[in-house]
This record gives C-alpha cells, sequence and structure tokens, in this order.
C-alpha cells in the first residue's frame, strides 16, 4: 500500500512579533495543497515572505486564487485577471502614480471600502539600489495587545474619521483646490480605532488616511494619532524588507500596516500586485 505524502508548509519566523518566510518549493506552492496553512499562517504573523519563488504573472494570479477571492484591479484584452503594477514612475502607470505617493506613508489599504481587502502579494520585478525602496511593515494586532489596559480601555471607544483625501497632505501640503475635491469626492467615513475581528483578535486601525477621532478637536486627534502610529511602527512590531528579484511578500491587510520606504524614480522600480477580496468590515 502506497502512502502519498503530504505536502506541508516550510516556514520560520523572521522577527518575534512580525513575519515568516515560507520555503516551499513554487510548485508545492502552486498546487495549493498548503493554502490553508498559508492564511493561517498568515493571521498569526501579518507578513509572509517567499523568497525569490519567482513567479510569473500568471502564475502570480493562479497563487492568489488558491488562497481566497481575487480582488481585480486590471483585466488584459481578454478580460482575464492580471496583476496591477506598482512604480511611482508616471510614465509606466499614467493615473495611479499620483496618488501611490500616499504609499510612502503607512497606511492600510481600502480603507474606505466596507471591506477593506484581506492580503496583498506583493513581487519585485526590479528593486531600487540597497538603502531604497525596501516595504515596511508593522504589525497592528501586536502593537494592540501591547497596550495598557487603561489604554485599550479608552481606545476602545474611539472612532476615527478616514478619507483618502487626507492622504494627499502628506506628500503635497498645498495642493489645488480641483485635486482636494476629488480625493474627497472619494468619501469620509468613520471607523471604530479598535478593529474586533471574528476571530475574537483586535488590532488598530490607522494609517494616513486617518485624520479626525470623532469628538476631539484637530489639535487633540493629532497628537493621539500620531502616538499610536510611532507606537505600532516601533521596531519589536515591525519588519522593513529588502527586495531581491522574484521575492513575492504577501501582508494580512486587516492587522498590518505598510509602507514603501523612499526610492528614486528614475530607478525604475517595479513591483507587481494582486489582492485577495476582504472577508469582513471593520467593526
Ligand atoms: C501597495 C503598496 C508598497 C511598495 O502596493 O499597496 O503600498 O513598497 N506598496 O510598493
Ligand atoms: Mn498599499
Amino acid at each position: 500500500m502506497s502512502v502519498t505524502e503530504q505536502v506541508r508548509l516550510k516556514h520560520e519566523p523572521i522577527k518575534d512579533q512580525i513575519g515568516s518566510r515560507i520555503l516551499n518549493s513554487k510548485d508545492e506552492l502552486l498546487s495549493g495543497a498548503v493554502a490553508g496553512e498559508i492564511r493561517e499562517l498568515l493571521e498569526a504573523r501579518g507578513v509572509l515572505v517567499f523568497p525569490e519563488v519567482k513567479f510569473t504573472h500568471e502564475e502570480q494570479v493562479a497563487f492568489t486564487k488558491t488562497l481566497g477571492t481575487f480582488a481585480p484591479e486590471m483585466t488584459d484584452k481578454d478580460g482575464d485577471e492580471k496583476v496591477h503594477p506598482i512604480t511611482l514612475d508616471e510614465k509606466i502607470n499614467p493615473g495611479s502614480a499620483a496618488y501611490l505617493k500616499g504609499s510612502l506613508y503607512w497606511h492600510i489599504d481600502g480603507t474606505m471600502n466596507e471591506r477593506p481587502i484581506l492580503a496583498s502579494l506583493l513581487s519585485c520585478e526590479k528593486p531600487s539600489p540597497k538603502g531604497t525602496g525596501n516595504t515596511g511593515f508593522a504589525n497592528t494586532y501586536s502593537a494592540y495587545e501591547a497596550l495598557s489596559d487603561e489604554q485599550k480601555a479608552e481606545f476602545g471607544g474611539y472612532k476615527v474619521r478616514h478619507g483618502a483625501w487626507a492622504t494627499l497632505f502628506y506628500y503635497d501640503p498645498e495642493p489645488n483646490q480641483e485635486m482636494l475635491e476629488r480625493m474627497q469626492a472619494i468619501g469620509d467615513v468613520e471607523l471604530p480605532l479598535v478593529w474586533s475581528h471574528k476571530s475574537g483578535r483586535k488590532s488598530l486601525v490607522i494609517g494616513n488616511t486617518a485624520h479626525t477621532i470623532s469628538g476631539k478637536s484637530h489639535f487633540d486627534s493629532a497628537r493621539i494619532l500620531n502616538w499610536l502610529r510611532n507606537w505600532s511602527t516601533q521596531e519589536a512590531f515591525s519588519y522593513s524588507h529588502e527586495w531581491s528579484v522574484g521575492d513575492l511578500v504577501m501582508w494580512d491587510n486587516t492587522g498590518t500596516m505598510h509602507r514603501a520606504e523612499w526610492y528614486d524614480v528614475a530607478s525604475g522600480r517595479m513591483m507587481v500586485r494582486t489582492k485577495l477580496e476582504g472577508e469582513e468590515g471593520i467593526q
């Protein structure tokens, strides 16, 4: 009698409170056999790194689909789903390069959406020179869990207003009126500061879309939100990924923040992204 050996996830931690490296082969990953374990580890560790896995665009789409519901951002001429190019180079990414400038500051993707995406998968086609263009991640589950009981009680009652327009001021402090109004037309929503996930875990919902704590002044809101960002992105809860060609990094967008670190647009840094549809609203 032959016993089929079951493929298991092979992984090792990167830091104590964030990040794991996945060591399975490309074929094992594409087979879907470890998809369930990847989903569990993603929630537990916030960020998963697949070093130099070198997926083709089609393989990245196929791999993403093994993990949940593919969130389409782009389709090709045949209507098939495809990867989304991520670069600040306006020539390559007309229209969206400007919006990506906000990604240089700590954020959660799609806080304005009813169900923010569950996860993003970013792979590196061309890194910028060493010391630039890393992607930083911060574990907002760990950041919440490390608060004192008093802070948890206080912050647990806060509601925070979020808008894409608030990100504009990070890179363009005196925007033209048309641009501001275009970004404000995207909307403005009130979200709990502390996300109580269906799993029972809790995380902080902050980042560059957060601008005002409901019922508090601009002065008090700025102080508290700034403190929360610094707290959440401290060394113990964060990880900065230095890219090699073919790396794929996946993050739990519901329990982490991320940002691109500065790079020269002329460096040609080029990443491609796929996303998984969100499975719960922020509540
Ligand atoms: C994103 C993003 C960061 C980067 O794709 O959502 O924020 O390092 N990317 O390019
Ligand atoms: Mn982002």
